[in-house]
C-alpha cells in the first residue's frame, strides 16, 4: 500500500510532532482507532502516512498517541478508522465495584456537566463483567454519581445521539476509559449517502482499496471499474481517495461538538486547511449496474460529495459489461454473496459470469474481487495473485486481488451461462 495514499495532498503533517516547538492541541494523547479486525496494518499504515505515528496495531484497533489535533486529524482524514477514541482514564475493572472506583476516580467535570447527554459502549470483559449493559450501566452509574455529588444533578441518557459517548474497554482485570471522538461511526461520512441493498461500508471499501494500491494506479490515471457497483461505496470511496477530499469534511456532527475540553479554534483550523487543500484531477471512474435503483442511489451519494460529474454510471448487467478505456485499469467489485441478496446458486452463477467477463474482455486490468466464501471464489474461475481475509460486518470474506492476462483465453468456458 502506498502512503502517499493516505497523507493530505498538502504533504504537511499538521498531526505530527513538530520538533523542539509546541504541540497544537497541548499535551501528549493517548488515543486508539478502532477498525475490523484484519485490517489493523492498513489502519496503521494510513495513519502513520498521516504522521501520526508511531502506531501499534492491536486486535480490531491502532493505538497512538500526540496532542489533541493528532486525534482531530484522525477524524478528518482516515479512510479506513471505525471510531477515534482519545483516552480519559485507566485502572482495574476485576469485577465491577472495581470498574465502579476507576471511573468515579476520573474527575468528569472537565468533559462534561449535568446538562449533557450521555451514552456508555462497553467492549470486552472478564469472568466478572460477561454482560455489556451491565458494564455500561455501572460505568454510567459511577459518571452520574460523581457529577450528582458535585453538583446535584446528574447527566440524562440518550442513546442515540448523546453529547458525550464513553467507551469502555475491559481486557484482562483491567480497564481504559476513553471519549469517542467520532460520535457517530466513521463510515457514515455525511447525511444522505445511506442505502442501496447490501451496501458495503465506506471504511471499508476505502480500505479494499488501499489494500490493492488504488491510489497509486489512480495517479497513473487509470480507470477505476464497479461492474456492481450498487450504492457506489467503491466509486466514492475510490474518487475521494484518488482527488484528496478528507472523508471527515463533509461531517455535521462530531462525538467532542459538546465536549468541554474541545479545542474549537484547533478543529476549525484544521477543518480550514483540509478544504483548502488542492485537489488532484480525478481518474475516470465507471459504475455499471443492473438495478436503476442502486445506480439511482449511486449517483445521489456521489453528487453528495460534489464528485457526480466525475463519474460514469450506467445501467448495464454484467453479462455485456466492456472495459471503458483501452488503457487496462482497475476493476474493483463486491459481488451477492447469496446471504444478504438472492441465493447461493445465484451468487455463483454471478461470479461465474465475472470470471468470464473478465478473462475475455478486461485483458491486462487488474481485478479485485470481494467475496463471501472459498467455493464462491473458486466459482470465479481466475487463480489470484493474493487472497485477503476480511470481515464484512459478520461474514469473513475474500478479497481477491486477480491479475488477468492480457492474451486473449482460447476456449471458453462450458458452464458460464449469461446471468443477469
Ligand atoms: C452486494 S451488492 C454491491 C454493493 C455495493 N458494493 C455497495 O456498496 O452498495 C451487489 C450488486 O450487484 C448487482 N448485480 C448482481 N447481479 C448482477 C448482474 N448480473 N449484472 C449487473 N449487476 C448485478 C446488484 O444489483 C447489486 O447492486
Amino acid at each position: 500500500m502506498s502512503r502517499r495514499s493516505a497523507r493530505p495532498p498538502s504533504g504537511r503533517r499538521p498531526g505530527g510532532r513538530r520538533p523542539g516547538g509546541r504541540q497544537p492541541g497541548g499535551r501528549t494523547r493517548r488515543f486508539v482507532a478502532t477498525c475490523p479486525q484484519g485490517l489493523e496494518p492498513v489502519l496503521a499504515t494510513e495513519l502513520e502516512g498521516l504522521g501520526l505515528g508511531p502506531c501499534t496495531p492491536r486486535r480490531g484497533a491502532v493505538a497512538f498517541r500526540g496532542p489533541l489535533s493528532a486525534g482531530y486529524r484522525a477524524c478528518l482524514w482516515s479512510r479506513v478508522a471505525s471510531r477515534v477514541l482519545v483516552q480519559l482514564g485507566e485502572g482495574p475493572a476485576q469485577d465491577s465495584d472495581a470498574l465502579y472506583r476507576t471511573v468515579r476516580g476520573i474527575p468528569w467535570r472537565p468533559h462534561l456537566g449535568p446538562d449533557h447527554t450521555l451514552a456508555v459502549d462497553f467492549v470486552g470483559g472478564n469472568a466478572a463483567l460477561r454482560h455489556t449493559g451491565f458494564g455500561a450501566r455501572r460505568t454510567k452509574d459511577a459518571i452520574c454519581d460523581q457529577l450528582r455529588a458535585a453538583t446535584g444533578r446528574r447527566p440524562s441518557i440518550d442513546l442515540e445521539h448523546p453529547d458525550i459517548r464513553v467507551h469502555v474497554h475491559v481486557a484482562g482485570e483491567h480497564c481504559t476509559v476513553s471519549l469517542d471522538l467520532a460520535g457517530d461511526p466513521l463510515h457514515r461520512r455525511s447525511a444522505g449517502v445511506e442505502g442501496g441493498r447490501a451496501p458495503l461500508k465506506e471504511t471499508l471499501a476505502a480500505a479494499l482499496l488501499l489494500l490493492a494500491d488504488w491510489p497509486a494506479a489512480a495517479a497513473a490515471g487509470r480507470a477505476l471499474v464497479d461492474p456492481m457497483c450498487g450504492s457506489g461505496s467503491f466509486l466514492r470511496e475510490g474518487l475521494a481517495m484518488a482527488v484528496g477530499l478528507p472523508p471527515g469534511l463533509p461531517r455535521r456532527r462530531w462525538g467532542f461538538d459538546r465536549w468541554r475540553a474541545h479545542d474549537r479554534a484547533l478543529w476549525e483550523g484544521l477543518v480550514a486547511e483540509a478544504r483548502a487543500t488542492p485537489r488532484r484531477p480525478p481518474p475516470p471512474v465507471f459504475g455499471y449496474d443492473r438495478d436503476p435503483g442502486a445506480l439511482e442511489t449511486a449517483c445521489a451519494g456521489l453528487a453528495g460529495l460534489g464528485l457526480g460529474e466525475a463519474v460514469r454510471l450506467l445501467r448495464v448487467p454484467l453479462a455485456l459489461a466492456e472495459p471503458p478505456t483501452e488503457q487496462p485499469g482497475f476493476v474493483i467489485t463486491n459481488p451477492p454473496y447469496g446471504a444478504r441478496l438472492g441465493s447461493v446458486a445465484d451468487a455463483e452463477a454471478v461470479m461465474a459470469l465475472l470470471g468470464d467477463v473478465l478473462r475475455r474482455r478486461f485483458l491486462g486490468w487488474r481485478a479485485f474481487v470481494l467475496t463471501g466464501s472459498p467455493r464462491l471464489a473458486r466459482r470465479l474461475g481466475l487463480r489470484p495473485a493474493r487472497r485477503i481475509p476480511v470481515w464484512n460486518g459478520r461474514i469473513e470474506c475474500r478479497f481477491l486481488d486477480v491479475p488477468i492476462s492480457s492474451r486473449p483465453v482460447e476456449r471458453d468456458r462450458p458452464d458460464a451461462g449469461p446471468v443477469g
